[in-house]
């Protein structure tokens, strides 16, 4: 069996007296859609804030490709091909979509006011290369994105501006994509087509790998080839998503919440 792409080992992160990642051991493999679930507080957007380095892990490893992830920059793991959404949106609403997008693309521009200066012919060049990369990942999801390219980010729907936070996150062709909670604050029939765009887009791109934190079963079930349950912090259960519906401890964990579509 290949090596995994993602591997956290004994993951462990406190917040004083909480608990939240607790000795987690937690295995992505390339090109696949795992699913992170969990009851609200069990640790999954820590996880991702650990991984991407905005916390530094108070014990325990993350290794992307067997090298070691914990505790480099959030920067150093953007450039290591890890990108992710936010629960709560992100975006710059007076900005356009185009530099919403672009902003993680463009912060290799940032050379010095003396590079700036003297090369602004090979900036100019840089510019609109970015500006091409942009518009086709647009085009991607469909005519009418690109067609906003220009347009603030506030002026666009809800969907619309999901669906900017995922071009923002793809635009640099991470090697794997965490996305928590893309249908927060969506209809259901919004959320199903902005995750047919998802599985579209990593049709035509590289497949790239996805976790998914996602409270919607539904989606859960229709995009994941596996999913991983925490509670407190800790690993559950693991296993497709009939799997661990079945499983009674997820049952438990989840009790007065929905588990099922
Ligand atoms: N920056 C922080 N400071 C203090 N406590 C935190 C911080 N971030 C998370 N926690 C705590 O860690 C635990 C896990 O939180 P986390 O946000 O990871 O949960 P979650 O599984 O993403 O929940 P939800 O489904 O509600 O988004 C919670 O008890 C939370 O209060
Ligand atoms: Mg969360």
């Amino acid at each position: 069996m290949s090596a995994p792409l993602l591997e956290a080992r004994a993951l462990t992160m406190r917040f004083g007296g909480v608990t939240a990642l607790d000795a987690l051991d937690l295995v992505v493999n390339e090109h696949e859609i795992l699913g992170l679930l969990g009851p609200n507080g069990s640790g999954k957007t820590t996880f991702f804030n650990v991984v991407t380095g905005l916390y530094a892990a108070t014990s325990g490893q993350v290794l992307l490709d067997g090298k070691l992830l914990t505790r480099q920059s959030p920067q150093a793991v953007y450039r290591a091909g890890v990108t992710r959404t936010f629960q709560r949106s992100r975006l710059s609403l007076p900005l356009t979509v185009f530099d919403n997008v672009a902003i993680g693309q463009t912060q290799h521009l940032n050379q010095g006011l003396i590079f700036n200066l003297l090369q602004r012919k090979a900036l100019r060049a840089q510019f609109e290369q970015t500006v091409e990369q942009v518009h086709a990942l647009l085009q991607t999801f469909s005519s009418s994105m690109a067609a906003k390219m220009w347009q603030p980010a506030g002026s666009l729907s809800m969907i619309d501006r999901r669906r900017v936070e995922v071009c923002r996150a793809l635009i640099s062709n991470p090697r794997l994509v965490l996305l928590d909670e893309p249908s927060a604050g969506m209809t259901h029939d919004e959320t199903r087509e902005l995750m047919d765009d998802i599985l579209k887009v990593r049709a035509q791109l590289s497949p790239f790998t996805v976790v998914i934190i996602e409270h919607e079963m539904g989606v859960i079930q229709r995009i994941t080839q596996r999913c991983v349950v925490l509670n407190y912090g800790k690993k559950i259960a693991e296993g497709s998503f009939d799997e661990i519906t079945r499983d009674p401890e997820v049952q438990v964990a989840y009790l007065g919440q929905e588990v099922a579509a």
